[in-house]
């Protein structure tokens, strides 16, 4: 090697050693006779000292170094004098008195400067992801992911789990996103479809026999991104035969304790479960952060016989009236109240009601007919106080859960509701087996159409229940998985209830369908999202952070400039003709 030891490791104990160290110059510091050069490396910095007294040819040479060169320096440890010693740096109770030096590799003026605390635009960082990648805390999430992987790779082998590769040239498999298709050569006007999940490849495994098999592999779908969503992501994705739901728990909730004793934190298990209607209703999501209280409240029984009109005619037309109270909030202007009566109008709310309790007297937006008493037992059921604000909305149940969960992840992020290192698990189960799209005028699968119903209710599908469940941490979903169909019958059964006719299903399925009819054994799994889990892990708020090369939320590389146009042979080749440019 052309070091002898990294940037990271030399103590007081090396004192007079001879070493050789390579790294980026991470800062240059001129004391005029003394010049100090911090060289980085992933494992740490190390100050090197040339001393112009000491020798003079060297100390001019070392002048034309720049930020980020790369330099192999050889010298010797000395210890630091006691008011010299840098109790942050690992390696602050020595520099290396330099005896020479190479410049290794020149290099451009860095855009940025390699720390950790820039202020500099993101586009500008992943345009220069490489050296974006040099800042301590990425070069931090990266080892972080890596162990991550690597306990989990362990942890699985350990209790008899397969690592089998699923093939990325393969057909659609519905997750609910977009395929990215990839044109074929040999036959023009066919696509392969890069997978959303390994979701079928699985099941067959479980078929093949191979009973417990692990992955972890790119996924790809091409939807809407935001700071949790990229177009490709990592899954670790699991699968068992001959298991109960139980055994997915256990099997998971140990390995989330050892992945986070990784960064010093001890999680108790069992993880908490709640049903999906029970998350929906109390907390407005079917991934609850339960790290706050601010549960929803339905009040919509003070409002059967009111006479403020419109509340009544939503309650007696089937919606609900529902409220959240926020503790201590009672203070908020009127321009507060407004911006989140305009945030709960992006979720199709109406508006947005509140009472306030000051000075021990109730104020509110609702009307005078509604009266102080209904407002006092209002408060009372959502245990508010003085000081207190409650926050109403009235609607269609679907429109109010979903504006008031939101709102109430908002708020909670506005107050600072929401303690650092607190970590809130919990399973999300008996999801409903389908959802039914006014739009569309069809079902689909709240899962994914291969989960096993409790139960085949053919008359009223929005009645069934699947055998899915999620896995929640503080608000994100995690992971999500569900025990499979093995029998072809209700596999057949559900994509009739998809309104999936036989042509269809032949067509798309007809290899999985027809591979269920040779002794399949009951199975089920889970994926997980890795990319989601290190970004909690390492306190990012934007998986884009714990992904070394990732896409914009336009899904543009700005390293690369992908996506990109092809010269007009391949697309020739591919016999694939552009008919409209954007
Ligand atoms: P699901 O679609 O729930 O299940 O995906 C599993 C987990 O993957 C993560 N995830 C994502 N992470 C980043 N960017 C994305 N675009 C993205 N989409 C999903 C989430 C999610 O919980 N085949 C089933 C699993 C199964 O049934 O076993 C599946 O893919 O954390």
């Amino acid at each position: 090697m052309l070091r002898s030891i990294t940037c990271g490791e030399l103590t007081a104990r090396d004192a007079e050693k001879k070493v050789v160290l390579c790294g980026w110059v991470d800062s240059i510091r001129d004391l005029g006779g003394i010049y100090f050069v911090l060289l980085r490396d992933r494992y740490g910095i190390t100050q090197c000292t040339f001393i112009e007294e000491e020798n003079r040819d060297l100390f001019e040479r070392i002048k034309s170094v720049k930020s980020e060169h790369v330099l192999k320096v050889s010298g010797t440890v000395k210890l630091r004098s006691e008011k010299d010693i840098n109790k942050k740096m690992k390696t602050g109770e020595i520099e290396v008195l330099a005896d020479d030096f190479e410049i290794l590799s020149t290099s451009k003026l860095p855009p940025f400067e390699i720390k950790d605390e820039i202020n500099v635009s993101e586009e500008l960082r992943l345009k220069y992801r490489y050296l974006d990648l040099r800042r301590p805390k990425m070069q931090e999430n990266f080892i972080l992911r890596h162990k991550v992987a690597l306990l989990v790779r362990n942890f699985l082998s350990e209790r008899n789990f397969l690592e089998i590769e699923t093939p990325f040239l393969t057909k659609s498999t519905p997750e609910g996103a977009r395929d990215y298709l990839v044109p074929s050569r040999m036959y023009p006007g066919r696509f392969y479809a890069l997978p959303q999940s390994p979701q079928l490849f699985k099941q067959l495994l479980m078929i093949s026999g191979f009973d417990r098999y692990f992955q972890i592999v790119k996924c790809f779908r091409d939807e809407d991104l935001r700071a949790d969503r990229q177009p490709e992501f990592t899954q670790i994705d699991i699968e068992l035969s001959f298991l109960e739901m139980e055994d997915i728990f256990n099997l998971i909730e140990p390995m989330m304790v050892e992945i986070f004793r990784l960064i010093g934190v001890e999680v108790s298990t069992p993880f908490l479960k709640m049903d999906y209607e029970e998350a929906v209703e109390n907390y407005g999501s079917d991934r609850p952060d339960l790290r706050f209280d601010m549960k929803l409240f339905d009040i919509s029984d003070f409002f059967v016989e009111s006479e403020f009109k419109i509340f009544r005619e939503i309650v007696n037309g089937g919606g609900v009236i529902k409220a959240i109270k926020v503790e201590g909030c009672a203070k908020y202007s009127r321009k507060r109240i407004d911006e989140l009566n305009d945030f709960v109008k992006i979720y199709g709310a109406k508006g947005l009601a509140w009472i306030k309790l000051m000075d021990g007297n109730f104020k509110s937006s609702l009307p005078k007919v509604v009266g102080e008493n209904t407002l006092k037992l209002i408060f009372e059921r959502l245990k508010g106080g003085e000081g207190d604000i409650v926050l109403i909305v009235g609607g269609k149940r679907e429109i109010v859960n979903t504006s008031l969960g939101e709102l109430r992840r908002k708020i909670a992020v506005d107050e600072n509701f929401i303690k650092d290192g607190d970590y809130k698990f919990l399973w999300v189960t008996d999801f409903p087996m389908f959802e039914y799209s006014e739009e569309d005028g069809r079902f689909y699968a709240l899962h994914h159409p291969f989960t096993a119903p409790v139960e085949i209710l053919e008359d009223n599908p929005l009645e069934m229940k699947s055998m899915a469940y999620d896995i929640v941490l503080n608000g994100l979903e995690i992971g999500g998985g569900s025990i499979r169909n093995h029998r072809v019958d209700v596999q057949n059964k559900i994509f009739e209830i998809l309104g999936i006719d036989e042509r269809e299903r032949e067509e798309k399925f007809g290899f999985f369908l027809e591979a269920l009819q040779y002794g399949t054994p009951p199975h089920g799994g889970i994926a997980l999202g890795l990319d989601r889990i290190v970004m909690i892990l390492a306190g990012e708020n934007s998986i884009r952070n714990v992904i070394p090369f990732p896409k914009t939320t336009s899904a543009l590389c700005l390293l690369t400039g992908s996506p990109s146009k092809v010269d007009i042979s391949q697309l020739e080749e591919l016999k694939i003709k552009i008919i409209r440019e954007e």
